[in-house]
Parts: structure tokens; C-alpha cells; sequence
């Protein structure tokens, strides 16, 4: 499946003395080119390409909450931090309010599969609690409204 991306594989393996230390940026190219997921397959081809036991791969891909295994994403990534500042700081009510706003539980897709909806440890921007990130833009000092504002940026209406 890493067949189409040849040249950018090849790329970011050169930036490393390692092969074994291209495994997150190998995860994060093989989930675009999947549509947002991680496939037992795609992760099975990244251990041959970098000379790891897949079982390494798989345990990599399972750690880390941006990798999402064998369930197919929606159109926007959105991932709400709930580590302490941003808790202290209203996370779980941000959660909440984007559960009801988007229909879905934190770890599901909109039948409109436009968004994901997940939880994130720290996110590094814990001054401006609480935040989110949502693909590859953070939005911070959330509120209510901000978030109404966000979403129907990306197309999801009030
Ligand atoms: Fe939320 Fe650090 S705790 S960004």
C-alpha cells in the first residue's frame, strides 16, 4: 500500500541514521494514504521496510493516540486534550458539549463521516487551556462558542 508514496518513503528514511527511528513518521504516512486508519497490513509492510518485528510496529501504533487502528476516520480529526491543565480547565465539559454537538461518543465517527471525535493526552499547549486540536490546527481558550465557530467552519452547521 506504501507503493504510491515510494519517493516519501524514501525521504524520510534518509533523515534517519536508524531505519527503526522512521517508525512514527512511516505510521503517519501510511494512515493518510488509508483514509485516517492503520491497517494490520500496512503496519506488517512498515516492520519489513524498516527491518522490525511487526509486533514492535503494532505496539508503537497502539501507544500513541493520533495512530487509529483498523476503524476508519472521518473527514476531520478532532481530539480534545484531557490531561490536567485542560481538565482543570474545562475539558471534560468541552467533551461533552462536542459529544452532543457532533451526535457521537469520544472515539466515533459521524454517520457524515466528516468528524472523529478522540481524546489526547498533552498536547503541549497548556497555557491556553482548554484546547484541541483538530487535523493539523490547534484551537485554544475554547469555549462554547469558539467551538460552534470551528465546526461549522469545517462543515458541520449549528
Ligand atoms: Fe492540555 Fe497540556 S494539558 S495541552
Amino acid at each position: 500500500m506504501l507503493e504510491n508514496v515510494k519517493d516519501e518513503i524514501q525521504g524520510v528514511l534518509k533523515k534517519y541514521p536508524d531505519k527503526k527511528s522512521a517508525v512514527m513518521d512511516m505510521l503517519r504516512i501510511a494512515q493518510r494514504e488509508a483514509s485516517g486508519h492503520l491497517t494490520k497490513e500496512a503496519m506488517d509492510e512498515i516492520a519489513g521496510l524498516l527491518g522490525m518485528p511487526p509486533v514492535e510496529v503494532h505496539a508503537a501504533a497502539a501507544f500513541y493516540t493520533m495512530c487509529r487502528i483498523n476503524m476508519p476516520a472521518g473527514k476531520h480529526r478532532v481530539w480534545v486534550c484531557r490531561n490536567l491543565p485542560c481538565s482543570l480547565m474545562g475539558a471534560e465539559h468541552i467533551i461533552k458539549y462536542l459529544e452532543k454537538k457532533l451526535g457521537i461518543k469520544t472515539g466515533e465517527t459521524t454517520h457524515d463521516l466528516k468528524f472523529t471525535l478522540d481524546t489526547a493526552e498533552c498536547l503541549g499547549s497548556c497555557g491556553t487551556a482548554p484546547m484541541m486540536q483538530v487535523d493539523d490546527d490547534y484551537f485554544e481558550n475554547l469555549t462554547e462558542s469558539k467551538i460552534d465557530e470551528i465546526l461549522a467552519a469545517k462543515g458541520r452547521e449549528s
